[in-house]
């Protein structure tokens, strides 16, 4: 069964989706740690409740960002970790970590990239005044929020949306996708071309979306 180390900085709310999705048998694998950056998480309490084990790996006792993620990716071998799964872990990995686990790092995003890469996307996505927004599952590289796209959700963005309205929208995507992109690699199903990534026996979507859906032409 595939062993996957999961990366946390905060709430932890995608961290508990791939718990739920594995005691509920929907995702065929086992989370052999969790690890924050961030001693305060309480994404760690959600994995002790479920008895799993947690580090913490606190960034400051670490001079440059190599020296923590080499430290950081022998800890997840030390652990069995096979694909690490970031979420919502809030850093930039580098060399250490990217050759220790290539193609083996996967990071979820709060909008459809390449639209709105970094921190305080769901506000951005409003202030821009997209019609959609949504999240994206991605390969890791050296990039920010930058990898091969395995899987994206979209959400309409409604007009009296809130920042918190949209944010709310789009997590709940986050939950229902990232379980799916880690079966999928469980699966062995994940063909990586370049950029591309390609999901054997997936279906393909051919109908187009609209946001708002105005009567124009009668009807
Ligand atoms: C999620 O919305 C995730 O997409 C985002 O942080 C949140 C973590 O929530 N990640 C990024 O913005 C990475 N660029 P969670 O701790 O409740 O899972």
């Amino acid at each position: 069964m595939l062993k996957i180390g999961v990366l946390v900085s905060g709430g932890g709310t995608n961290l508990q989706s791939i718990i739920d999705s594995i005691e509920d048998k929907r995702l065929d694998a086992s989370i052999a740690v969790v690890i924050s950056d961030n001693p305060d998480a309480y994404a760690i309490e959600r994995a002790r409740s479920h008895s799993i084990r947690t580090e913490v790996l606190p960034r400051g006792g670490f001079a440059a960002r190599e020296a923590y993620d080499l430290a950081l990716s022998a800890l997840l071998k030390g652990h069995g970790v096979e694909l690490v799964v970031m979420a919502g872990f809030m850093r930039i990995l580098s060399r250490p970590m990217l050759e220790a686990f290539p193609m083996r790092i996967m990071n979820i995003h709060p909008a459809l990239l390449p639209s709105f890469p970094g921190l305080n996307v769901q506000k951005k996505a409003l202030e821009f005044g997209v019609k959609f927004s949504g999240c994206t599952v991605h390969f890791v590289d050296e990039g920010l929020d930058n990898g091969p796209i395995i899987i994206q959700a979209v959400v309409p963005v409604k007009d009296n949306d809130t920042v918190e309205d949209l944010g709310k929208r789009i997590l709940a995507e986050e939950h229902r996708i990232y379980p799916q992109a880690i079966q999928l690699f469980s699966e062995g199903r994940l063909r990586v071309e370049g950029r591309r990534v390609f999901v054997k026996g997936g279906a393909e979507a051919d109908s187009a979306l609209e946001n708002p859906v105005a009567t124009i032409f009668g009807g």
